[in-house]
């Protein structure tokens, strides 16, 4: 098999996650280069990963690479990522794809033009768990699905050097867009169309956000099943800290993240542990599929595609949020036609 020759732009807290997953697949990916503006994260990456090259200007990695691996703030996805797919490179694009609905579809259509993956990290889709989960409902071992709801409790304050996080400009929106994107995507992975929706967010408890810090959402699928998302930058302690519950009509699917357990819930019978699987990275699965695309031409899981409809949904939410009303969600499901006139209306 072809060794893929892999670029890693970006080296500060999400890339050491990725270092981890790309262990393991050594046969087909080898880290040729990697590039951070502070030349010195840059260095440690290159000896640590042992790649050929440590830059402070990406461009100066694309002739020796094949792929790339874009792990920067939001605001830079599009332009790196443009540049890269320009000069022919597929990408693995950290979630979001990017801050506006524009550049998503200049990314989109620029990937598929030149005939290269364009792929986003939306990892918790690789996660044994989410897919146990997914099977689990598929096979029907908890009856018709009416509800899902999901908690992600943290605390996550930038560093001094890391402001972006907290700021609408490099960040695209709050903790909902950052972070609730994965949690979008997923919910429409599991249950299909959404018809409508409410947000409502808060920077009360996380001050340092310019928008919020918190998030509430709200959402009604075209089947009747509705959905719930918690999500705080702002936890000072957390009980759920990572969880989603399925319910449905002959049981509830309770997925911990944090203890790498999915366990089935039925009254009058013991709670049976259908997977621990403490351990297993999910940038592992994520990376494996992104190769995996590369070389077979497949369509990523996770294309730009179903990322814009989820970043859609996020962007909807938001604008209703504002009116104070509810949010029309519909021709926003993965299955749905995505580049239509009209949806583009969208905040810029
Ligand atoms: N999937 C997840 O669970 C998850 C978790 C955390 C972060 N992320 C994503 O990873 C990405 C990066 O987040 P992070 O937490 O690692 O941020 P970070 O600030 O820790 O790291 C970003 C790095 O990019 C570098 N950088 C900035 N501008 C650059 C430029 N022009 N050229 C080269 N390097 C540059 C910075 O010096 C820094 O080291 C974001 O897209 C974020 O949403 C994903």
């Amino acid at each position: 098999m072809k060794q893929m020759r892999l670029g890693i732009i970006g080296c500060g807290g999400m890339e050491k996650s990725h270092e981890k997953g790309i262990e393991g697949l050594e046969d087909s990916v080898r880290i040729t280069a990697v590039c951070d503006i502070v030349e010195e994260r840059a260095g440690k990456a290159k000896e640590l990963l042992k790649a050929d090259m440590a830059v402070t200007d990406y461009k100066e990695m694309l002739p020796f690479v094949d792929a790339v691996l874009v792990v920067l703030p939001h605001h830079l996805h599009y332009p790196v990522g443009m540049t890269c797919l320009e000069a022919g490179k597929h990408v693995l694009m950290e979630k979001p794809l990017a801050i506006t609905e524009s550049e998503c579809l200049d990314l989109v259509h620029l990937a598929d033009e030149k005939k290269l993956v364009l792929m986003i990290g939306y990892v918790m889709r690789y996660n044994p768990l989410v897919l146990k989960a997914k099977e689990l409902v598929e096979s029907g071992a908890i009856g018709d699905p009416f509800q899902m709801s999901i908690w992600t409790e943290q605390f996550t304050r930038f560093p001094d050097d890391r402001l972006w996080g907290h700021k609408i400009a490099t960040l695209g929106g709050g903790q909902f867009f950052s972070h609730g994107c994965h949690y979008v995507d997923l919910l429409l992975w599991f249950l299909g169309r959404p018809v409508r929706g409410f947000h409502i967010g808060t920077n009360r408890g996380t001050p340092w956000m310019e928008k919020e810090g918190s998030s509430n959402v709200v959402l009604e699928f075209e089947n009747g099943i509705t959905a719930y998302h918690f999500g705080t930058w702002g936890a000072r302690g957390s009980r759920l800290r990572s969880s989603m519950h399925i319910h449905g009509t002959e049981g509830m699917i309770d997925i911990r993240v944090n203890e790498g357990k999915v366990l089935i819930l039925k009254f009058g019978q013991p709670e049976q542990v259908v997977l621990d699987s403490l351990g297993q990275k999910n940038t592992h699965g994520q990376m494996a599929h992104f190769l995996e695309c590369i070389r077979t031409g497949n369509r990523p899981l996770t294309d730009g595609i179903g990322s814009l409809q989820s970043l859609r949904v996020i962007w909807r939410l938001y604008e209703a949020e504002q009116k104070n009303v509810a949010a029309d969600l519909r021709g926003l499901g993965l299955d749905e036609p995505w580049d239509v006139p009209g949806l583009s209306l969208l905040p810029e």
